[in-house]
């Protein structure tokens, strides 16, 4: 049974993941991403699993690496820290990741739900990367992934100012693509993988790496890629099913094949 978070399976393959440490603003302990690298990896590994939305409370999506336990560890203990092994599963999770966001998400907060693909944003979310105010720097991607989300200059201005940005501002910056009202920022991420939940899953699963694909490599590389991804779903049921069902106007039903 993990201890800092809460797993809900719903109706169509969709869980829902909730950080659960409130006493600490869901600081992220290493039993903490452990716990949250084991739920992924059981949802990448049950095939009725389609899309996950990972949240936080009404007060913090999380606030940062818990500054206490990092208090603790030392230089050999970072190199040999075991939350690298839980960021690279985070990172490896191959199923459509929504992250709800309320309140803060700040340093390691941040870089988690820049993890995710898509981002929803409660209107009193705040994002930010403060390492700097620790004498420390980002260390979970937070240089590399906000740089691509938001660009050179207001990633310079997170990451050395340390200073937060609101949720409209993280919309309008291209951090997060909606902001909802605070109570509804769960309910409209359960809608939105709801509605991926539906599509076929091996054209989800290869449109997303297509899509990761395109921040991490030049433009011909890319497109080769998604070329080759493209030909590949030619040889699925699914894509059969899908071009009956628009034929015989009628919803298509995917079974992953
Ligand atoms: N780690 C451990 N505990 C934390 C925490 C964190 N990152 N953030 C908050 N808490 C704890 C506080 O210590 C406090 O606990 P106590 O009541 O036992 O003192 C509790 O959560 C509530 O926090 P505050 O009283 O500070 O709440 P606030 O509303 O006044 O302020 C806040 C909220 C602005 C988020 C403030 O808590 C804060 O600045 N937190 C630290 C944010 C931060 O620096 N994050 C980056 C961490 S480093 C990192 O993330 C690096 C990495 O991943 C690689």
């Amino acid at each position: 049974m993990p201890q800092t978070l809460a797993v809900e399976c719903f109706e169509h393959g969709v869980r829902l993941i909730t950080l659960q440490r409130p006493q600490a603003l869901n600081a992220l302990t290493t039993e903490l991403l452990a716990e949250l690298a084991s739920a992924l990896a059981e949802a990448e590994a049950d095939p009725d699993a389609r899309a996950v939305v990972l949240t936080g409370s009404a007060r913090a999506f999380a606030a940062g690496a818990d500054i206490k336990e990092m208090a603790e560890r030392d230089l050999v203990g970072i190199l040999n820290d075991p939350r690298q092994a839980s960021w690279h599963a985070i990172t490896r999770f191959s199923k459509p990741l929504i992250a709800a966001v309320n309140g803060f998400a700040l340093g390691g907060g941040c870089e988690l739900a820049m993890h995710a693909d898509i981002i929803i944003a409660g209107e009193d979310a705040r994002f930010g990367q403060p390492e700097i105010n620790l004498g420390i720097m980002p260390g979970a991607g937070g240089t590399q992934r906000l740089l691509r989300a938001v660009g050179k200059s207001m990633a310079m201005q997170m990451v050395l100012g340390g200073e937060s940005i609101d949720a409209r501002h993280a919309l309008r910056a291209g951090l997060v693509s909606e902001v909802t009202q605070p109570e509804y920022t769960v309910e409209r991420a359960l809608q939105l993988a709801t509605l991926i939940a539906g599509k076929a899953p091996l054209a989800v699963r290869l449109a997303k790496e297509a899509l990761l694909k395109a921040m991490d490599t030049d433009l011909a590389t890319g497109l080769r890629f998604e070329r080759q991804a493209f030909t590949l779903l030619a040889g699925t049921r699914d894509r059969d099913e899908g071009i009956r069902a628009f034929q015989d106007k009628r919803p298509a039903h995917f079974s992953g094949q």
